[in-house]
C-alpha cells in the first residue's frame, strides 16, 4: 500500500501481567506477541516503526527490518505516539497505529481499515468491533447513545472514553476501541500536543486525540471488524490464555482445510509457522512447535512434542517422543517414548524405538536402534543394528568424544562404547561388551568377562538359602 507508514506501540511494562517480562514478549502460537502484530503489519509498508521502553533490547532482538523509537519514561499511549513526532517530521501521509499485544489481528482487515480511511477521506479511522463483554476497553462514543439496553450507538463517532474513566451510561456502550487506528498524521502530531493526563490513571491517553479532532471539526471514521476476536488485546494471563486458544484453533483450521486430519482441534498446540502436509493424521494431545515442517502421509500420536524439526513423508511418531531440532527421513519410524534431544538426523528407513535417547547423532539409511539405547555425538552409517540397552559413552567427566559406527556393523545388546571411538564397516561387536579399542571392519570384538559354569552347584546355593 502507497504512503501508509506503520506505528507499533510495544513500550510498556503491561503491569497486569504480574511478570518479570514486558508484556509484548509474551508468547502466543510459539511467537511473542508483538512478533504477531509486526507480521501482520509487515504488508502493508516498508516503514515500520516500533516504539520501544520497557525490556527494549530484548524486542528489537525479536524484531528485524523494523525501525526503533525509545520511550524513556512510558507515560501512556499518546506519549508513545508524541515519542514518534522527530521521526514523522515532514511526513505527510497515513500512519496506522497498532498496540504490540494484539496478536489475533490479520493484514486483510488492516488492509480494509487504511481503504475504509481513505474512501471515506477522513482524519482518523478507528477499527472498532461490538463485543458481549467490553470490560476493560475504549468505548467508543458516538453522537447519539442507545436508547434502551447495551449495544453500540449510532452517528458519527464523538470521541473514545476509557473504561476506567466512564460513566454508568458509557459503561454499557458494547462497541470498542481496538487500539488499531489510521491517522492522517500531520493532524494526529498536531492534535497530540494538545492531550492532557488529567484522569482515572494520569497517563496521556491516544484516545484523547479523537475528542480533539472532532472538536477541530474534522471527520472520524468507525470501521467495524468482520470478526471481533480478531482485535482482543493480551492484558492479563486470563486474556492471553484466551486469545492462544483461539490462536490455536484458528490454525488447526488452516491445516484441516489444507487436508491435515486432526483428530482433537481441543487438545492439539500447533505454533503459527508449523507447515504439514496432506493426509498427516495428529492424534489428540501433540504439540508441534516452532518450525517444524512435517511432510504428508505422517502418522504423530499422541502425547508427543516435535520442536523445530522436519519429519519426511510416511514416517511415524509413535506415542509420548519428545523430538528437537531434528531432521528425519521418509518412512521412519520413532517411538514410543523416544528422545531425540537435539542435532539428530535419522535417514529413511531408519527406525527408533522404546526409551531410546539420541543427541548430536545421525543414524544411517535402514538403521535401527529399537530399545533402551543412549546414542549421543555418534554418526552411524547404513542398515546398522545397535542392540538393546547399548551406550555410547561419549562424556569423560571432561569433555565429549565422537563415536563412529560404520556401515553394516551390529552391536549387540547391552555394550557400551568409549569413545572416541569407531567400529569399521561390518564389524560386530558381542552382546555385553566393553569396547575401549576401534573394531576392524569386518572383524569380530569381544569385550567381557569368561563365563565360569560350575556344574552341580545350583541345589546347593537354594537349600542354603532355605528354598
Ligand atoms: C488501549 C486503549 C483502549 C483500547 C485498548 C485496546 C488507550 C488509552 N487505551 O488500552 O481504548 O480499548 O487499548 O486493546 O490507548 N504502550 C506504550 N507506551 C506507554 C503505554 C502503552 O508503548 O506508555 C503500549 C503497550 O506496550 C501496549 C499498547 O501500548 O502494547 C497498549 O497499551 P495498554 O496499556 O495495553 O492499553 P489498554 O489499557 O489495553
Ligand atoms: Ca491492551
Amino acid at each position: 500500500m502507497e504512503n501508509v507508514r506503520v506505528l507499533i506501540l510495544a513500550a510498556g511494562k503491561g503491569t497486569r501481567m504480574k511478570s518479570k517480562s514486558a508484556k509484548v514478549l509474551h508468547q502466543v502460537g510459539g511467537s511473542s506477541l508483538v512478533e504477531h502484530v509486526v507480521r501482520a503489519a509487515r504488508p502493508l509498508s516498508t516503514e515500520l516503526f516500533v516504539v520501544v521502553g520497557h525490556q527494549a533490547g530484548k524486542v528489537q532482538a525479536l524484531l528485524s527490518e523494523a525501525a526503533f523509537i525509545d520511550q524513556k519514561t512510558q507515560l501512556g499511549t499518546g506519549h508513545a505516539v508524541m515519542a514518534a513526532r522527530e521521526r514523522f517530521a515532514g511526513y505527510r501521509g497515513d500512519v496506522l497505529v497498532l498496540p504490540g499485544d494484539v496478536p489475533l489481528v490479520r493484514t486483510r482487515t488492516l488492509e480494509e481499515l487504511v481503504g475504509f480511511h481513505r474512501k471515506g477521506q477522513y482524519a482518523a479511522s478507528i477499527l472498532t468491533a461490538v463485543v458481549a463483554n467490553p470490560e476493560g476497553y475504549g468505548r467508543i462514543v458516538r453522537r447519539s447513545q442507545p436508547s434502551a439496553g447495551p449495544s453500540a450507538g449510532e452517528g458519527e463517532v464523538q470521541a473514545i472514553v476509557e473504561h476506567r474513566d466512564a460513566a454508568p451510561d458509557i459503561l454499557k456502550i458494547q462497541e470498542i476501541n481496538s487500539g488499531i487506528y489510521v491517522f492522517d498524521a500531520p493532524a494526529l502530531f498536531e492534535a497530540l500536543s494538545k492531550i492532557g493526563n488529567v484522569n482515572a490513571q494520569s497517563e496521556y491517553y491516544l484516545t484523547d486525540v479523537i475528542g480533539i479532532l472532532v472538536s477541530q471539526g474534522k471527520k472520524i471514521g468507525a470501521c467495524t471488524a468482520a470478526v471481533a476476536d480478531e482485535i482482543l488485546g493480551v492484558n492479563t494471563r486470563q486474556e492471553m490464555a484466551a486469545v492462544d486458544k483461539l490462536m490455536r484453533r484458528r490454525k488447526c483450521e488452516q491445516l484441516m482445510a489444507e487436508g491435515v486430519s486432526i483428530m482433537d482441534p481441543d487438545s492439539t498446540f500447533i505454533d503459527a509457522d508449523v507447515q504439514i502436509g496432506a493426509d498427516t493424521v495428529v492424534h489428540p494431545s501433540v504439540q508441534i512447535e516452532g518450525r517444524a515442517v512435517i511432510a504428508e502421509d505422517v502418522t504423530v500420536r499422541s502425547f508427543s512434542r516435535i520442536t523445530n524439526s522436519r519429519i519426511g513423508a510416511r514416517s511415524t511418531i509413535l506415542e509420548g517422543c519428545v523430538i528437537i531440532n531434528s531432521t528425519i527421513g521418509e518412512d521412519v519410524s520413532v517411538g514410543p517414548y523416544a528422545h531425540l534431544r537435539t542435532d539428530v538426523v535419522l535417514a529413511d528407513g531408519a527406525k527408533v524405538g522404546n526409551f531410546v535417547e539420541m543427541k548430536k547423532s545421525s543414524l544411517g539409511k535402514g538403521s535401527k536402534s529399537m530399545h533402551l539405547a543412549y546414542v549421543g555425538d555418534a554418526t552411524v552409517g547404513d542398515n546398522v543394528n545397535i542392540g538393546a540397552g547399548v551406550i555410547t559413552v561419549n562424556y569423560d567427566g571432561l569433555a565429549k568424544h565422537p563415536t563412529h559406527i560404520e556401515d553394516e556393523a551390529f552391536i549387540g545388546s547391552d555394550s557400551q562404547l568409549i569413545a572416541p571411538i569407531r567400529v569399521h564397516k561390518g564389524a560386530f561387536v558381542a552382546a555385553g561388551s566393553t569396547i575401549t579399542d576401534d573394531v576392524p571392519a569386518d572383524g569380530l570384538a569381544i569385550a567381557r568377562g569368561r563365563q565360569v559354569v560350575k556344574e552341580g552347584r545350583a541345589p546347593h546355593r537354594k537349600k542354603r538359602s532355605g528354598e
